[in-house]
């Protein structure tokens, strides 16, 4: 098709209206994300690019991990200073870094939730947490402190609407009015077939993975519209996409899950809030264990060859992979990804020959 200058300015213009961001993309929002997907764990910039201020050399910090064929991490961080050509280039720099911003993440404690409040805080992000165990949440701080991570938390119940308010309001005052990032990630199953499940059941996983994610978000409208570069990141599950034995309820949130990060991303795009979710399938955490219970499995190594052969890539994840995601979700270097669930599932979703 011939189009002309004036037809090709006014189809852009036009389009670019039905996007929720408001305008088209450029070739500089693609790269950071074809680099992303070209980038193995163990060149994940976790600690972002930091200037030192005796030379206009910057210092990088990388983490040396791997992943083993059983999806566990090996963490060797080491530190690259100055002249690596790729970083020779400010706006690059400033595409992979999160210094100067603020970040909450619930269920920050243990597994997923951990790994991302540790990924997000490497990049220099002043994190807070939240977990019901306030013994196991001093714990984690107090490891951090030694690790000199900014990360702060507090004890709260999302699914307590009451509690919600309360980490709000905390929240808003550790971080003086502005925030970032919300991680909505704490979450709950209970394996039990639909003619199983209580209405107490059904209320528990309802209200702290659905109630949670839908109220934080509107609580913490006000104040990540307020750091003028907002971001949500929900934590869904492959569940919310295919059937997985005993876990209905559970999936039916975390589909509702998905199609809240679409809307609400296109609700708040004119507020510069980006919405997106990430969906993982079995990742290595504490609340698989409660998966193996209820399916009387007592040997782990039983469960886990039965999904690693489902999954293309013949293993399942680790926390840190999933972390990783979300924190480019968070980054500058994602700025037009929008309104997108993630899946991060090693393949297992694609996979039909299992
Ligand atoms: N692991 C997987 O295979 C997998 C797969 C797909 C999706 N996901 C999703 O990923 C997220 C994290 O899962 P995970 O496997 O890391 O779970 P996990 O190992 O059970 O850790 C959950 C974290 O959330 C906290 N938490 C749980 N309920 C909470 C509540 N009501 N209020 C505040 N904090 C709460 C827990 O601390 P306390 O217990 O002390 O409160 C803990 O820190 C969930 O949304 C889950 O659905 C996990």
């Amino acid at each position: 098709m011939d189009v002309n200058l004036a037809t090709f300015t006014y189809i852009c213009v036009s389009r670019s209206h039905r996007n929720p961001l408001g305008r088209l993309g450029e070739a500089d929002d693609l790269a950071p994300v074809v680099a992303f997907l070209c980038l193995p764990l163990r060149q994940w910039p976790s600690r972002g690019c930091r200037w030192r201020s005796n030379s206009e050399r910057h210092r990088i910090s990388f983490r040396s991990v791997d992943i083993d064929h059983r999806g566990e991490l090996y963490d060797r961080p080491k530190t690259m200073e100055g002249g690596d050509q790729k970083c020779d280039d400010n706006q690059a720099v400033g595409r992979w870094t999160l210094v100067g911003t603020t970040a909450l993440v619930t269920g920050g404690t243990k597994g997923i939730g951990h790994a991302i409040v540790e990924e997000l805080a490497r990049f220099g992000a002043a994190v807070h947490t939240c977990s019901r165990n306030e013994a196991e949440l001093n714990e984690c701080l107090q490891q951090w402190r030694a690790l000199n991570l900014k990360i702060t938390g507090s004890v709260c119940d999302v699914s307590s609407d009451v509690e919600r308010e309360k980490l709000m309001q905390t929240v808003n005052s550790v971080f003086h009015g502005k925030l970032h990032i919300l991680v909505n990630n704490a979450g709950t199953v209970i394996w039990k077939p639909v003619v199983e499940q209580t209405p107490e059941d059904y209320r528990r996983i309802i209200s702290t993975n659905l109630d949670s994610a839908f109220h934080l978000s509107q609580l913490a409208h006000p104040l990540l519209k307020a750091s003028g570069r907002g971001c949500i990141v929900n934590i869904s599950s492959i569940a919310g996409f295919v059937a997985i034995d005993s876990a209905s309820v559970y999936a039916a949130t975390k589909g509702a899950l998905n199609q809240l990060t679409r809307s609400l991303a296109c609700e708040w795009a004119k507020d510069n809030i980006r919405v997106n979710c990430v969906a993982p399938a079995y990742i290595r955490t504490p609340l698989i264990q409660t998966c193996l219970q209820s399916q009387q499995l007592s040997e782990d190594e039983e469960f886990v060859a039965r999904e690693a052969r489902r999954v293309s890539l013949g293993r399942l994840g680790a926390p840190e992979e999933v972390a990783a995601v979300v924190a480019f979700l968070c980054l500058p270097a994602s700025g037009y990804v929008d309104g997108q669930v993630i899946i991060v599932d090693g393949g297992r979703t694609v996979n039909g020959n299992n």
